[in-house]
């Protein structure tokens, strides 16, 4: 497992294996969901048109957490394959899916290094809300890159860059766009460290061709009417979210 010097991945793990029996539990106004979900502003079991059709294609979900989107894509006949650092989301994500009858395959390991992943495996490697964990966003691309077959794609959704610029209460600008300084919270409650990025969509589209992909679509879900918003969680305001898109889906291809 990947393990760089500034020990980044090590704390995502342990902040993850803290807070998984937190996050799974007491998410918006109880379990999340299980089922395609990119993230605030895209409905729930709406694929945005970019995964297309999943009977019969091999997937892999990159920072699975619990796998509820992995579920539904299981559900919808892919054969999948879930993927995460945290061996506590990993084990909510096996019972979860034992709960739903759906046979996926878990493999604890950075995105950024999954040696016991095989290349030109997959259709589509699929991902939401997990790379603004992950510090090397280019060695996450490359590995997506490697395990994809020819032609496959990768799908993937974070929280957008011009949301975060923003906080949540006020509206008011809170940092730079520009900035490539992470965001730190340290929580006494569970004895961790949580860090999250917040690339630019320029450098994400950058990240993701220097490797060899060739991007096909961007999409900003959302809406204009903050009551079409179910619920709050965190710094997802529905006032902000209905004034600035708290979502972006990438998808790519191979
Ligand atoms: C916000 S959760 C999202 C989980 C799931 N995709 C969802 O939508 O509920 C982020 C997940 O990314 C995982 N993660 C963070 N950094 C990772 C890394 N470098 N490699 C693999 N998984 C990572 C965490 O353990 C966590 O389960």
């Amino acid at each position: 497992m990947s393990d760089p010097q500034d020990g980044t991945e090590r704390t995502a793990r342990e902040w993850w294996n803290s807070w998984a029996n937190h996050f799974q539990s007491e998410y918006g106004d109880g379990e999340i969901p299980v089922g395609i979900a990119f993230g605030p502003g895209a409905e729930q079991g709406d694929d945005l048109g970019l995964l297309g059709e999943l009977d019969g294609v091999k997937a892999i979900e990159l920072g699975c957490g619990g796998a509820q989107f992995g579920i539904g894509v299981s559900k919808r006949g892919a054969d999948v394959t879930g993927v995460d650092i945290s061996e506590e989301q990993l084990a909510f994500a096996r019972s979860l899916a034992d709960e739903h009858d759906q046979d996926i395959e878990f493999v604890e390991s950075s995105v950024t290094e999954m040696p016991t992943v095989a290349s030109e495996t997959y259709d589509i490697a699929f991902s939401a809300f997990a790379f603004q964990w992950v510090r090397d966003l280019e060695a996450c691309f490359a590995e997506a890159y490697r395990v994809l077959k020819e032609d496959g794609k990768l799908v993937f959704s974070v929280d957008h860059p011009y949301y975060k610029t923003l906080d949540a209460e006020t509206g008011e600008f809170e940092r730079s766009y520009f900035s490539d300084e992470p965001r730190r919270v340290y929580s006494e409650e569970f004895d961790a460290e949580m860090v999250i990025y917040s690339r630019g969509v320029g450098e994400t589209v950058s990240l993701l061709t220097d490797v060899g992909f060739t991007v096909e679509a961007i999409r900003e879900p959302g809406y204009e009417d903050p009551d079409c918003y179910e619920s709050e969680y965190g710094s997802f305001a529905p006032e902000l979210m209905a004034t600035v898109p708290p979502t972006i889906v990438y998808s790519a291809r191979k």
